[in-house]
C-alpha cells in the first residue's frame, strides 16, 4: 500500500534546492510512499492569543499533518539554525495544548546547503524540537546535502550517481521506518 507524506520544506524561495531536494526524494520514494508538499508561506506569525481562534491556514496545516502517515522536514540552515518559517509553522501545528498534530508521527529529516556542512547545525537543533513533540525520528543516514548547481535539475533528476545511489537509501530506510513505527491497516 502507498503511504503518504507530508512534507514541510523550510525555504519559501522558488528555487530552493532544499524544495529541489524534496521532488528528487519524491520520484525515487514513489510508488512506495506519496509525497504531500504542505503550504508554509501563507501561515501568519504564530501568535498565542490566536489559539482561541484558529486560523484557517494553520488549520489546513494540522489537518494534512494529521492525515498523513509520516513526515519529511526538509530544511535550509539559516545562521546555524532552522529558518523561522519552519519553527513558526512548527509551532502551529503543536498548538492548542494538547491537540498537537506531530505528536507520535514517523518522521525523517534532510537538508541541502550551499555550505560544506550543508544544514547540520539546523538538523540538530531540529532534532530536539522533534524529540520534544514525541515524533520518532529517522536516525541514518544524515542527509548533509552540500547543493552545486545542476546537482537536481527542475524535473528532479539527480544528476551524481553517488548522490542518486546515497538518497535511494535514505528513502528505503524511511519507507522501512514508517512501516516499523506506524505499520498499515489492513
Ligand atoms: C544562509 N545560508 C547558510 N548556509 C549554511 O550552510 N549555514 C548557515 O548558517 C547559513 N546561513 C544563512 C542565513 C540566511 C539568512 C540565508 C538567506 C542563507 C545559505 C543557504 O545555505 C542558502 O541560501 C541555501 O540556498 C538555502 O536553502 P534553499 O533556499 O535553497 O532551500
Amino acid at each position: 500500500a502507498t503511504r503518504t507524506v507530508a512534507v514541510l520544506v523550510g525555504s519559501l524561495r522558488k528555487d530552493s534546492y532544499n524544495r529541489k531536494l524534496g521532488q528528487a526524494l519524491a520520484r525515487l520514494a514513489a510508488p512506495s510512499l506519496e509525497f504531500r508538499f504542505v503550504e508554509i508561506g501563507d501561515l501568519p506569525l504564530y501568535n498565542q492569543d490566536l489559539d482561541a481562534a484558529y486560523p484557517p491556514a494553520a488549520t489546513r496545516l494540522k489537518e494534512q499533518v494529521r492525515a498523513a502517515d509520516a513526515v519529511l522536514f526538509l530544511t535550509p540552515e539559516y545562521n546555524r539554525a532552522i529558518p523561522g518559517v519552519l519553527k513558526n509553522a512548527i509551532d502551529w501545528g503543536s498548538r492548542p495544548y494538547g491537540q498537537s498534530a506531530w505528536a507520535g508521527k514517523p518522521a525523517a529529516i534532510a537538508g541541502a546547503s550551499v555550505g560544506a556542512v550543508g544544514t547540520a547545525a539546523a538538523q540538530q537543533q531540529l532534532r530536539a524540537i522533534l524529540g520534544y513533540l514525541d515524533m520518532p525520528t529517522l536516525g541514518q543516514p544524515e542527509v548533509f546535502l552540500h547543493f552545486k548547481d545542476g546537482l537536481i535539475d527542475d524535473q528532479g533528476t539527480i544528476t551524481n550517481e553517488g548522490t542518486q545511489k546515497f538518497l535511494q537509501g535514505f528513502v528505503t530506510k524511511f519507507t522501512a521506518w514508517i512501516e516499523q513505527i506506524s505499520p498499515a491497516k489492513g
